[in-house]
């Protein structure tokens, strides 16, 4: 007997405060109100059901060099298990996807390991095939290096701005690091901040704003502080929950190379001041960067810069609802509306026809958040201690994927860019 839907997820509560079942069909919702008759009920009695989230920078590593730090596989899961949907993958691997075969390669890596959907990005610098990459589907290009990062060397002013006219021309979003380095000796949070500083930031957005060709798409990506976020407009920007959750005075239970990170964790009053601009910050993305704890705990000048960060960007977040300190709605905006609306990927709504890309948390129930409950190979976190909302069940086109800690893979998952040419008839 064939029934109407797929799958109904059963009394949900819905961010609009409705209860409701969702009946899917086909990887999308086609009903919302009272269930369907379908293969398959969960019951979702007890659950908040929130769009999955849109992260739009990510760093998944994976390939020869780097899967002891993640790969496809728990780089994805671990998105799953934060209620993250849709990870847009940053190029600067080993190698960096600086044309269409490197590009190629990491499509299929993704294609064959990853649990949630991806998108790759292309990687900018002098030598890039910009419009290779494009047609080859890159989602977008960036983050464009120019400051020097871990896997990143910095570009320089000219090749910046050859790279921002190629994409314009196509109609591609371009996402910036933007960072001034200073000389000097760098052993702790405090060094690393000074030698990379806010006013840095502003600076060099200022400088790459001036070389902005007209029609260009451009986003700032990690700003740190207020300083460099009041100079982005009308360019939009990204905040990470690094900047938001950590200090230098307040790095969590890990040591200082664990925090180091690029663009810097800032002093308490910036990370303060931070939050009471929450409103005007357009997206939050995590910069997911995950290192290994051996690498993390050497000296300090020597640790690799990142955090990782996919998994508890969201809970950490919903905690913040759950304890009224901002809104639901604020929160949908920065981790799904926004980012999507920037990547040119489909909205996602509660109405029939909207991809069921759904993550369902429990409505009233924060965790302490522990290193060993998370599934990032990075193997640590500096949130341990803190208050998450995790989701029990996560849904990519309406598949379970992530079912009380239990993963299931579904295909179709590459999001592509609009300027791609598909050549190969299976990915
Ligand atoms: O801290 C960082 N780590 N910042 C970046 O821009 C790159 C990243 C990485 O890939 O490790
Ligand atoms: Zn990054």
């Amino acid at each position: 007997m064939s029934f109407d839907a797929d799958c109904v997820l059963k009394g949900a509560l819905l961010p609009d405060g409705r209860v409701a079942d969702i009946s899917i069909r086909d990887g999308r919702i086609i009903h919302v109100g009272a269930a369907l008759r379908a293969d398959q009920t969960v019951d979702c009695t007890g659950l908040l059901c929130l769009p999955g989230a849109v992260d739009m920078h990510v760093h998944m590593r994976g390939g020869k060099e780097q899967g002891h730090k993640e790969d496809w596989v728990s780089g994805s899961q671990s998105a799953l298990a934060g209620g993250v949907t849709t990870v847009v993958d940053q190029p600067n691997t080993i190698p960096p996807l600086t044309g269409p075969d490197a590009f190629t390669e990491r499509v299929k890596e993704a294609t064959r390991d990853a649990y949630c959907r991806f998108g790759i990005n292309g990687y900018v610098s002098g030598a890039s095939d910009i419009r290779g990459l494009w047609e080859a589907g890159a989602l977008a290009f960036g983050e464009t290096f120019a400051a020097a990062s871990s896997f990143g060397s910095a570009l320089t002013i000219e090749e910046i701005a050859q790279a921002f006219s190629e994409i314009a021309r196509l109609g591609a979003l371009v996402t910036i690091h933007a960072e001034d380095v200073l000389p000097g000796d760098d052993t702790s949070l405090a060094t690393h901040a000074a030698l990379r500083p806010e006013e840095g930031e502003k600076k060099c957005m200022q400088m790459l704003a001036e070389r902005f060709p007209p029609g260009l798409s451009a986003h700032f990506c990690h700003l740190s502080s207020p300083i460099s976020a009041d100079a982005a407009s009308p360019v939009t920007f990204e905040v990470m929950p690094h900047h938001l959750f950590l200090s230098i005075e307040n790095h969590g239970s890990v040591p200082e190379g664990y925090c180091k990170v690029n663009p810097p964790v800032r002093h308490e009053a910036t990370r303060k001041a931070l939050w009471e601009m929450w409103d005007s910050i357009p997206v939050i993305a995590s910069d997911h960067a995950p290192h290994t704890t051996e690498e993390k705990s050497q000296p300090f000048s020597e640790a690799p810069s990142g955090i990782p960060g996919v998994e508890t960007m969201v809970p950490l977040l919903l905690a913040e609802v759950y304890a009224g300190r901002i809104s639901l709605s604020s929160l949908l905006k920065k981790v799904v509306t926004t980012p999507a609306r920037l990547l040119g990927l489909p909205e996602s709504t509660f109405l029939p026809g909207s991809a069921a890309d759904l993550a369902l948390y429990p409505r009233n129930e924060t965790v302490t958040i522990t290193a060993d409950m998370l599934y990032s190979r990075a193997g640590w976190t500096p949130y341990e201690g803190m208050q998450g909302v995790f989701p029990v069940i996560t849904c990519v086109k309406g598949h379970l994927s992530y079912l009380r800690n239990e993963f299931s893979r579904t295909d179709g998952l590459w999001v592509t860019g609009r300027g791609y040419k598909c050549t190969e008839t299976k990915y």
